[in-house]
């Protein structure tokens, strides 16, 4: 596991900036805007800046009103500024990576990688519900912190 980690770190640093916030944790450190919890978070957990690019942000957030089949839609001037802070804040390098199919940060390349060993099968928990909903098995992914030794799986 600790192996795992420090590699995952040289890429990082190899790439110059890797996990645009991330300390070797697996922890992305983005202070968190009030704005975005309360708007970005009603639905599913405040997914940290830091996981997608920022050319994916600036899609999403332009097509909030068909957001993955329901209508996110917001103030014109809230959402010109939640998207300067996604962007200003989104990952780069190597480690994020170009931006995945559907802007969705459960088809990125690291994130598939990550969770190879996950059965279909435990994806579809009642209890977890989905690859999105990260705070299923990392509890305080709200916060950005994704270390794999507090990833705890429901039953
Ligand atoms: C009205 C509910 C709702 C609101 C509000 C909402 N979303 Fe979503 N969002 C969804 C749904 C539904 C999905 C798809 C979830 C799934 O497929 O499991 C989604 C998925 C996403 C994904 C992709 C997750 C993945 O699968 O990788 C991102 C990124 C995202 N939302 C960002 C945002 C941002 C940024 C905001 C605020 C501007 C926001 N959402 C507000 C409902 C919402
Ligand atoms: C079914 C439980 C589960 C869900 C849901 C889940 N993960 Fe994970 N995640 C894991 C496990 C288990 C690991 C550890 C993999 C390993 O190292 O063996 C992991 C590892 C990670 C890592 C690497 C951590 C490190 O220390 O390098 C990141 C980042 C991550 N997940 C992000 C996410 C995000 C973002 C979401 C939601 C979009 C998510 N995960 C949803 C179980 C889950």
């Amino acid at each position: 596991m600790k192996q795992h980690l420090h590699a995952l770190v040289a890429m990082a640093l190899a790439a110059g900036s890797g996990w645009a916030q991330a300390d070797e944790r697996g922890h992305l450190r983005t202070p968190m805007s009030p704005d975005y919890s309360n708007e970005c978070a009603s639905c599913h957990v405040a997914y940290a800046p830091g996981l997608l690019p920022a050319p994916s942000w600036q899609r999403l957030m332009d097509s909030l009103s068909n957001h993955f089949g329901t209508d996110a839609s917001l103030e014109p001037a809230t959402q010109a500024s939640l998207t300067a802070w996604l962007t200003a804040n989104a990952g780069s390098g190597r480690r994020t990576g170009a931006a995945p199919p559907q802007d969705r940060i459960t088809r990125s390349a690291w994130f598939e990688r990550e969770h190879r060993r996950i059965a279909a099968s435990v994806w579809q928990r009642p209890s977890i519900k989905g690859a999105s909903n990260c705070s299923a098995c990392h509890r305080d992914a709200a916060a950005g912190d994704f270390e794999d030794d507090r990833v705890v799986i429901p039953r």
